[in-house]
C-alpha cells in the first residue's frame, strides 16, 4: 500500500512539473535573438515544458512498470506467464521440463512451474498415464485450484482405503492439550504482554474474534461466540458486560482459565477443530504399486520429481458421520525465523518455530459420500481478503459445521476425483513466495455416511538454499547407503566364494 501511495505522489509532482519549469529561458542566450524572435522564445519555452513533461511522464511509466514487475511477484497470473512459458495448456501436456527463469539473479537449477488457471471453468486436457487423457478444470484462481475427475480408478481408491485400514487410523486430534500455564511461566510474560499479543488490531480491547482465533489455534477447541459468552458469564470476567475484554478485565484471568472451564464442563469431539481419524502411508520403493503409481501427481503438478519424492507420505483420512474439519491453512505463513519440518535435518539451526511447508495440496476423494462432506473454500476468488470479517457474531465463515453453505466454493467429494491447489503464491522468481491466504479451506460436516480422502502434500521450503541443501543431504545419504549395500553384496559374494573354496 505504501508503495502505491509513493507512485501517486510521483504522479502529482509530474503534474506540477510543467508550471515550475515554465521559468525564463537560460541567461546565456544572446539578448538580440531574444528580442528579435520573441515568439520563438515562447515556442522554445513551450517546447521545454513539453519535453520536461514528456520526460517525467516516461520516468513515471518506467517506475510504474518496475513497480508492477516487482510487486506482482506474488501474483499468480503474472508468475504463470513467467514460468510456464513452455507450457501449452490447451494441448495434451506431458511431464514438465523445467527451465530456470532467465532473469534469476543467482544460480538455481530448480524452479517451480505453476499451471495456468486461465479462468474459472476452463478445462485443459492432461496426459498423466499412457493411453489416457484426463480433463483438468479450473475451479478458482484465488487460490489457484483445479479438479481432475477420474484421477484414481475405483480399484485404486479401494486399495488405498484398505491399506489405511490395515495400518490402522488414529484420532487426528487429541482432546485437550496441556501445559499452557507452564509455557507462559517459562516465557515469563506479563498479562500486559499477553494482552498486547492477543489484541490484533491494537485497539486496547479484546474482541470475540481475537480470543476465538487464538484459542482455536492454541487449544484446538472450536469455540463459538456463544461458547465465549458462556465462559465470560461462568468466569464473571466481562464485568462491564460489553462483550469485550479490556486490560483490567483480562488481568483477572489466569492464562489457562478457559481451558480449565471447558475441561470441567466437558468437550465433545464435535467441538474440536478437526474430528476425523487418519494414518500415513509410505509411497517410496517397496510400497504397494498403487501407492507408487500415485507419483503421477508429478505429471499433474509438473514439479521436479525430486520434490514430489521427498515429500511427506500420503495421509489417508476417514470422517465418520458427524465428522468435520473447520477451515484452516495446510501450511504456515512465511517468517524469516520459520523452519520447515521436512528440511530440518539439513538445517543449520534449530528454530523453535517449525511448520509443515506444503507448497501444493493434492486431495483425493476415495469414496462417494452419502450427504455432506464437501471441501469448502470460503473465500475463494473473493475480491479482498479480510481476516477479521471472517468471524462475525452471526456467521462464522470458518465454521464448517454451521456455515459451509455460505462459503464461496464447495467441492463435492466424488470417488476418484482429485483436486489440487497452491498454498503459496510464487515469489516471482520461480520459487515459493508468500502464503496464499485464499487457500483457506475445510471439510464440511458429513451429514450421512462416511468420507474417505487422502492428502498428498508436496513440500517445498520457501528458503531455496535450505531446500537445495536438504536435497543434497538426502542424495548423499542415498549414495552412502548404496555404497554400503554394494559393499555388503560384494562381501557376501566373497563369502560364498570362500565357501566354495572350502
Ligand atoms: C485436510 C483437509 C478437506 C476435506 O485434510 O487437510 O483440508 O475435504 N481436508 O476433507
Ligand atoms: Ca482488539
Ligand atoms: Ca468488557
Ligand atoms: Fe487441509
Amino acid at each position: 500500500m505504501m508503495e502505491a501511495q509513493d507512485i501517486i505522489e510521483e504522479d502529482d509532482t509530474a503534474a506540477s512539473a510543467p508550471s515550475s519549469s515554465s521559468a525564463p529561458p537560460p541567461r546565456a542566450l544572446p539578448r538580440q535573438r531574444v528580442s528579435l524572435q520573441k515568439s520563438s522564445v515562447c515556442s522554445r519555452s513551450y517546447f521545454m515544458v513539453v519535453m520536461v513533461f514528456f520526460h517525467v511522464y516516461i520516468i513515471n511509466v518506467i517506475a510504474l512498470l518496475l513497480y508492477v514487475h516487482y510487486n506482482n511477484g506474488s501474483n499468480a497470473i503474472t508468475a504463470n506467464r513467467d514460468f510456464t512459458r513452455r507450457d501449452n495448456s490447451h494441448k495434451v501436456t506431458g511431464a514438465s521440463d523445467p527451465q530456470p527463469p532467465a532473469d534469476s539473479g543467482f544460480p538455481r537449477n530448480m524452479y517451480l512451474p505453476r499451471i495456468e488457471g486461465i479462468r474459472v471453468g476452463h478445462v485443459q486436457k492432461v496426459s498423466l498415464v499412457p493411453g489416457k487423457v484426463h480433463e483438468m478444470k479450473t475451479l478458482s484462481l484465488k487460490p489457484l485450484l483445479f479438479e481432475i475427475p477420474g484421477f484414481l480408478s475405483e480399484e485404486e481408491c479401494g486399495v488405498v482405503v484398505r491399506l489405511a485400514q490395515l495400518k490402522g487410523l488414529m484420532e487426528s486430534q487429541v482432546m485437550v492439550p496441556e501445559g499452557q500455564e507452564e509455557l507462559n511461566q517459562q516465557l515469563n510474560l506479563s498479562p500486559e504482554e499477553i494482552f498486547n499479543f492477543l489484541d490484533l488490531n491494537q485497539d486496547g480491547q479484546l474482541q470475540p474474534h481475537e480470543i476465538l482465533t487464538h484459542s482455536r489455534v492454541r487449544d484446538g477447541i472450536w469455540l463459538t461466540s456463544e461458547n465465549l459468552k458462556e465462559i465470560y458469564d461462568g468466569l464473571k470476567v466481562d464485568q462491564d458486560g460489553d462483550g469485550l475484554l479490556n486490560l483490567e478485565e483480562f488481568r483477572h484471568l489466569k492464562s489457562d482459565a478457559f481451558q480449565r472451564f471447558l475441561l470441567q464442563r466437558g468437550v465433545e469431539r464435535s467441538q474440536l477443530v478437526r474430528n476425523s481419524r487418519h494414518t500415513w502411508l509410505y509411497q517410496g520403493q517397496g510400497a504397494h504399486q498403487v501407492l507408487q503409481d500415485l507419483r503421477k501427481v508429478t505429471r499433474l503438478t509438473r514439479l521436479p520429481s525430486s520434490l514430489v519424492e521427498l515429500s511427506e507420505p500420503l495421509q489417508v483420512v476417514r470422517y465418520e458421520q458427524g465428522g468435520h474439519y473447520h477451515a484452516h491453512h495446510d501450511s504456515g505463513p512465511v517468517y524469516p525465523e520459520t523452519a520447515c519440518t521436512h528440511t530440518r535435518l539439513a538445517a543449520n539451526t534449530t528454530s523453535p518455530f517449525q511448520t509443515s511447508c506444503r507448497y501444493i495440496t493434492v486431495l483425493f476423494y476415495l469414496n462417494n459420500v452419502e450427504e455432506g462432506g464437501e471441501t469448502t473454500f470460503p473465500v475463494a476468488d473473493n475480491r479482498t481478503y479480510e481476516e477479521a470479517s471472517l468471524i462475525q457474531n452471526d456467521v462464522d465463515l470458518l465454521d464448517t459445521r454451521k456455515h459451509c453453505d455460505k462459503g464461496n466454493l464447495r467441492v463435492k467429494p466424488i470417488k476418484g476425483t482429485a483436486v489440487f491447489w497452491y498454498n503459496y503464491l510464487s515469489d516471482g522468481r520461480g520459487w515459493v513466495g508468500e502464503q496464499d491466504e485464499y487457500s483457506l479451506h475445510g471439510g464440511c460436516v458429513v451429514t450421512r455416511g462416511t468420507k474417505w480422502v487422502a492428502n498428498n502434500w508436496i513440500n517445498v521450503d520457501p528458503d531455496y538454499q535450505r531446500q537445495a541443501r536438504y536435497q543434497q543431504f538426502v542424495s548423499q545419504q542415498q549414495e552412502t547407503q548404496e555404497q554400503e549395500e554394494l559393499m555388503s553384496e560384494l562381501n557376501s559374494d566373497q563369502h560364498i566364494e570362500r565357501h566354495q573354496d572350502l
